[in-house]
């Protein structure tokens, strides 16, 4: 193969991600994605909740099997990859030093660069993945996961500022917790979803907390929806469940978008994103498309799967690191919590 040939080909990365319950593998090529494989672990959905010890077990048996089909649906081997990329935090620490660990061992066997990538950085650059759509900077996202509830400031790829953020759970939390008041199964996100679409959101009335500037607060619905419940006769909520989960779904939305718009406000910047699990929420995509129509923002909402947690969002990270030579040593180790 000539030297030409190499120079021509591209900048090829392999990106993990293993930060909760989901192993991911990513091929991209000069920033354009050519695979994303997602292994969920289903061993949770009894528990209530990821367990740590099975999550890391779990990636453990996934991880090989995913980056060999990464690279498969790629069209490319080991032997191409140029940089290896991995989240280094935050999330559980056993999960994420599987793909630490992995990633560390083919820096060392194909000799070649690390690139450690912040978990909640990434779900904000999974609206770069597009290609054709995607938002010129500056812009503002909302970052709605699991774990975290932030508005960022996106002043360029590599640097992003949280200008907002909850103070207790997360909105994902909000939906799963109020979830399991329902009787549903773990995570009950995608279920209230998928219930709310049959309900009425007006049906009943839960508080939203009047919270300064542009924090948040989640915990105060999730005791308002229990305090509501065990006021009700048997089989209230067999009988109501869809308009339960509608009006649930409609207050969480509520309070995320009333946010979202204080920061237009504040920041006068009208390129809006949203990123994170619940950014697959459908009344959440609607309501931003909603607001983008009546304010004059121009919207944008990564495709589904990169909404959840995927290394294909690691990669774009990546991509842009790579660029600015921004590389990891091999004595990068995960972390559990950290600052951007
Ligand atoms: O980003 P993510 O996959 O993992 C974290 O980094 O936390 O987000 C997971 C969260 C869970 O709380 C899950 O219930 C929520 O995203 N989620 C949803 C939907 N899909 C996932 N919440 C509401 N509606 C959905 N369609
Ligand atoms: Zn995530």
């Amino acid at each position: 193969m000539s030297d030409n040939y190499e120079k021509n080909k591209g900048v090829t990365i392999l990106a993990i991600e293993s930060s909760c319950d989901d192993t991911s593998a990513a091929v991209c090529v000069d920033g354009v994605m050519l695979s994303n494989i997602i292994a969920n672990q289903k061993v949770h959905a009894k528990y209530g909740g990821v367990v740590p010890e099975l999550a890391s077990r779990a990636h453990i048996q996934n991880i090989v099997p995913t980056v060999d089909e990464a690279l498969k649906a790629a069209n490319t081997s080991l032997q191409d990859v140029d940089a290896i990329a991995f989240t280094q935090s935050p999330g559980l620490i056993g999960s994420l030093l599987v793909g630490v660990q992995f990633a560390k061992s083919v820096s060392l066997a194909l000799d070649k660069p690390l690139i450690a990538v912040h978990h909640m950085q990434a779900h904000v650059l999974a609206n770069l993945i597009d290609q054709e759509n995607r938002p010129s900077f500056p812009f503002l996202c909302l970052t709605v996961s699991g774990g975290h509830t932030q508005i960022v400031l996106a002043k360029s790829p590599l640097e992003l500022e949280v200008i907002g953020e909850t103070i207790d759970d997360a909105a994902g939390e909000a939906f799963d917790k109020c979830a399991k008041l329902l009787g549903l199964p773990y995570p009950g996100g995608p279920l209230v979803d998928k219930y709310a679409k049959e309900g009425n959101p007006m049906a009943f009335k839960f508080a939203e907390p009047q919270m300064p500037d542009l924090q948040f607060s989640f915990s105060g619905l999730k005791t308002s929806v229990l305090y509501f419940l065990q006021k009700q006769e048997e089989g209230f909520i067999e009988r109501n469940l869809a308009d339960l989960c509608a009006s649930i779904q409609y207050t969480i939305i509520n309070i995320l978008l009333k946010k979202l718009n204080k920061a237009v406000l504040q920041t006068g910047i009208k390129q809006v994103c949203i990123a994170g699990g619940v950014s697959a929420n459908s009344g959440l995509r609607n309501g931003l498309l909603e607001m983008g129509k009546r304010y004059g923002w121009k919207t944008f909402i990564p495709a589904f799967q990169y909404c959840t947690d995927n290394a294909a969002m690691i990669a774009i990270t990546a991509h842009y690191k790579y660029q600015a030579g921004l590389f990891a040593g091999l004595d990068a180790s995960p972390s559990a919590r950290a600052e951007w």
